[in-house]
C-alpha cells in the first residue's frame, strides 16, 4: 500500500427536504452575500431555484443568481462569472447543479479569493490554487462527483482541451444532496451518469500497485452496487432508493476514499476529455466509449489484477487470467450498452473520423507526442492514435 493524505472535508446533508437547510449551511460557513451559479434551466423549469432563492431570502441572506453554464462548461463563461461575483462583492459562490456548474462555480470562488489573477493560469498553465472563497453545493445530478472531489475541468476556449485544476482548498464547504431532485433528470444523462460514476473508482482500481485489501473491497462494492442500481435508476427515474443509492455513490467514487493507498489512473478520462473538449459530446459517454478500447489494449500489462474485477463485480471464475480480463471488460461493456450509453464514435454521434481527425484527438492528448498519457500503460500519440481507431467506426 502506498502512502496517502486523505482530507475531505466536505459537510454531506444528505436526504429528502435537505435544502430546506440551505440558509443555516451558508450561514455556517460564513456566507451573507451569495452569487448563486446555475446551469441552462431545468433548475427554473423544476422550482427549485424558485425554492432555493426563497430560502435564501428568509434566511436573510443577500443573493444573485448568475444562470447559463453549459455542459463541458467553458472558461470564458467562467471568467464572466467570476466578473459577477466580484462587481456583486460576494462572500460565498453556491452551485446549484451538476458537474458543469459546481466547477465552474470552484472556478468563480477561485477567482474571488484571487481577485487580480487570470482564472486560466490555474486550469491551463498549472499554477497552483492557494486560496478560494467559501463555496456551497446543492446537487440535481449524481455523476461527477464534484461536490465532494478536489478538481474542477474547464474547456479552454478554441483550444479543444479540457483543463483540470486540483486543490483541496477547492472541495465544497457542504454538498446539499436529495435524490428527489434528481428525479426530472433524462435516462440518457442518468446512464451517463452512472457510467461516470463506475469509472472514478474503476480508473483507481486498475494498477499495478499491489496489497490494498480494504480499498479493493470498497471498490469493489461500489462498482457493483451502482452496476446493480444504475440499471433501476436509468429505468425508473422516481425511485427513491435507487437514485439514493448512485447519488452517494457518486460522492465517495472521487473524493479519493476509493483509491487510497494505490492513487490514479485515469486514462480513459484522457482520451474522453479530448472528445468532449473538440465534440462537445457527454462526458460519461466519452468514458463508455474509451474505457473498453483502452482496457482491451492494455490488459495483458497485467491482466491478474483485470480478472479479479472480472471475478469480483462481474461473477466470472473460469478461464485462464487472460480470459477472465476478457470477459470482464466484455461485460463492463455490455452493460454501457445496456443503460444506453454509446461505445463507439458513430453512437456517440461523432460519425467516422478521418486519420486527421484521429491524428489531431492524439496530438491534443499527448501534447503532440511531448507527453506520455496514463499511469498504467503510459501511451506515446501512436498508441493513443491506435486506441482511438479501435472504436471509430
Ligand atoms: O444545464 P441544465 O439545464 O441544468 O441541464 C443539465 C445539463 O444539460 C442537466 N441536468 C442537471 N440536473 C438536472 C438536469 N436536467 C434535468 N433535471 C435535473 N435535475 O444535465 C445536463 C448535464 O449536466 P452536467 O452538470 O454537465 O453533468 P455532470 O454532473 O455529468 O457534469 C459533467 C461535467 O463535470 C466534469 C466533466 O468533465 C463535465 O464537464 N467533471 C468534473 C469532475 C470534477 N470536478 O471532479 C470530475 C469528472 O470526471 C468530470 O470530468
Ligand atoms: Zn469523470
Amino acid at each position: 500500500m502506498q502512502g496517502f493524505e486523505f482530507y475531505c472535508p466536505t459537510d454531506i446533508v444528505f436526504g429528502r427536504g435537505a435544502e430546506d437547510k440551505l440558509s443555516a449551511k451558508v450561514k455556517q460557513y460564513g456566507g451573507s452575500r451569495v452569487l448563486l451559479v446555475y446551469g441552462g434551466g431545468s433548475v427554473e423549469r423544476s422550482g427549485l431555484l424558485k425554492k432555493l432563492e426563497e430560502n435564501l431570502q428568509a434566511g436573510g441572506i443577500e443573493f444573485k443568481s448568475v444562470g447559463g453554464v453549459q455542459p463541458n462548461p467553458r472558461m470564458s463563461f467562467a471568467k464572466k462569472v467570476v466578473r459577477e461575483a466580484i462587481d456583486f462583492e460576494a462572500d460565498f459562490v453556491l452551485a446549484v447543479g451538476g458537474g458543469s456548474v459546481i466547477d465552474t462555480a470552484k472556478a468563480a470562488a477561485v477567482g474571488l479569493a484571487n481577485p487580480e489573477a487570470d482564472i486560466e493560469e490555474f486550469w491551463d498553465k498549472g499554477k497552483k490554487i492557494k486560496t478560494c472563497a467559501p463555496l456551497g453545493a446543492v446537487l440535481t445530478i449524481s455523476a461527477a462527483g464534484s461536490e465532494t472531489s478536489d478538481s474542477s475541468v474547464l474547456t479552454i476556449d478554441g483550444t479543444g482541451k479540457k483543463g483540470g485544476a486540483h486543490a483541496d482548498i477547492m472541495r465544497p464547504d457542504f454538498a446539499i444532496m436529495n435524490p428527489e431532485l434528481t428525479f426530472t433528470l433524462p435516462p440518457y444523462q442518468i446512464a451517463c451518469g452512472v457510467v461516470d460514476i463506475i469509472m472514478h473508482t474503476l480508473e483507481r482500481y486498475i494498477s499495478h500497485v499491489e496489497g490494498n485489501s480494504f480499498t479493493d473491497l470498497v471498490a469493489e462494492a461500489l462498482m457493483k452496487n451502482v452496476i446493480q442500481y444504475g440499471r433501476i435508476a436509468v429505468a425508473h427515474r422516481k425511485n427513491y432508493d435507487a437514485m439514493s443509492e448512485i447519488m452517494w455513490c457518486g460522492s465517495v467514487s472521487h473524493n479519493g476514499f476509493t483509491g487510497l493507498g494505490r492513487g490514479k489512473e485515469f486514462s480513459a478520462h484522457k482520451l474522453g476529455h479530448v472528445l468532449s473538449g473538440v465534440y462537445d459530446v457527454t462526458h460519461g459517454a466519452s468514458l463508455a466509449v474509451m474505457w473498453p478500447a483502452w482496457a482491451t489494449y492494455v490488459y495483458k500489462d497485467n491482466p491478474n489484477r483485470f480478472a479479479q474485477l472480472a471475478e469480483q463485480v462481474w461473477g466470472v471464475t473460469v478461464g485462464t487470467p487472460e480470459e477472465r480480463s476478457r470477459a470482464g471488460i466484455r461485460m463492463m461493456k455490455e452493460f454501457f450498452e445496456q443503460i444506453g450509453v454509446p461505445t463507439t464514435f458513430t453512437k456517440l454521434g461523432i460519425g467516422v473520423l478521418s486519420d486527421e481527425d484521429i491524428e489531431k484527438l492524439a496530438d491534443i492528448c499527448t501534447k503532440n507526442d511531448t507527453i506520455k498519457v496514463g499511469v498504467f500503460h503510459p501511451m506515446d500519440k501512436k498508441e493513443v492514435m491506435a486506441i482511438y481507431q479501435s472504436v471509430n467506426k
